[in-house]
């Protein structure tokens, strides 16, 4: 895609301003050409590239199984569809946990090879040696907080997080650890809304939200969930702004119904 030089890239530094100005940030996942062009175009703040294209794209039950490989593919499709959204790409399971150099040849790989902007990792002390080092590479870094999917054998359920007194309090030191690491934004997933507005008031950067609350200072969907394309996964949290499933359903049916009739292709749909 041809690149549209009068269209303002958001930045991470954008970001910290929109936090200071207290503008919402919106963030949405995106796996594909299409889908980022037209979320970009629409007006989209961050364009995540999550490794939930492992359960929404690939079919797999977590994000474990997908691949640094198959996270580049992603994204690269992404970047070429995104004009004005900075791109955060996650780094996926084992591509990073317990040794910072694997870490940091990971991010480079992504940086290098899909043109992103920006790389998210799971985890807060435990990681923090790789985010150190990447940061110190020159690679922006996201971190994520609260319900880490990742470590879901380890949790063993996808319930709220941080509500014992004991988890919230690391909660909130793993942030400011992350913040004081370089983290240019930190993704809070499934914590009580007190906690989170509470931690987001208490960082210079911006948290970006999901199932955590209006305190955040940005939100952010998967975007098969926003669209109505997953009709199995309606937890409390998800507003889904479309029904596609019914309205993909409806159109298929139309279009076999067309076919079986005789009815498409007509006349003028032939040469
Ligand atoms: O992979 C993903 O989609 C994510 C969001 C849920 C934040 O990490």
């Amino acid at each position: 895609m041809s690149v549209n030089k009068e269209v303002k890239r958001i930045t991470t530094h954008t970001l910290r301003q929109m936090k200071a100005s207290k503008e919402k940030i919106a963030m949405l996942t995106a796996y594909d050409f299409s889908f980022a062009r037209i979320f970009d175009a629409a007006g989209i703040d961050v364009l995540l590239v999550g490794d939930s294209a492992s359960n929404v794209m690939a079919g797999h039950e977590t994000t474990l199984p997908i691949t640094l490989d198959q996270m580049i593919y992603h994204a690269s499709s992404v970047v070429r569809g995104a004009q004005r959204a900075l791109v955060v790409v996650d780094l996926p399971f084992g591509s990073y946990q317990g040794d910072s150099l694997e870490a940091l040849r990971s991010a480079v790989r992504i940086m290098k090879e899909t043109g992103a902007h920006a790389i998210k990792l799971e985890g807060g002390e435990e990681i923090l040696d790789s985010v150190q080092r990447i940061i110190s590479a020159g690679i922006p870094v996201m971190g994520h907080l609260g319900l880490t999917p990742q470590s879901i054998y380890k949790f063993g359920t996808y319930t709220v997080r941080a509500r014992e007194k004991a988890e919230a309090e690391k909660l909130r030191k793993d942030a400011l650890l992350l913040q004081n690491a370089g983290c240019f934004a930190i993704v809070l997933e499934k914590i009580p809304a007190l906690l989170a507005g509470e931690v987001s008031e208490s960082l210079e950067i911006p948290s970006i939200g999901i199932g955590a609350g209006n305190g955040c200072d940005g939100q952010v969907l998967v975007m098969h969930d926003m669209l109505g394309i997953n009709t199995e996964f309606r937890p409390r949290f998800l507003r889904t702004y479309l029904e596609l499933h019914t309205e993909i359903t409806s159109a298929i049916r139309h279009y076999i119904g067309d076919v079986r009739s005789g009815d498409f292709p007509s006349a003028s749909e032939q040469y």
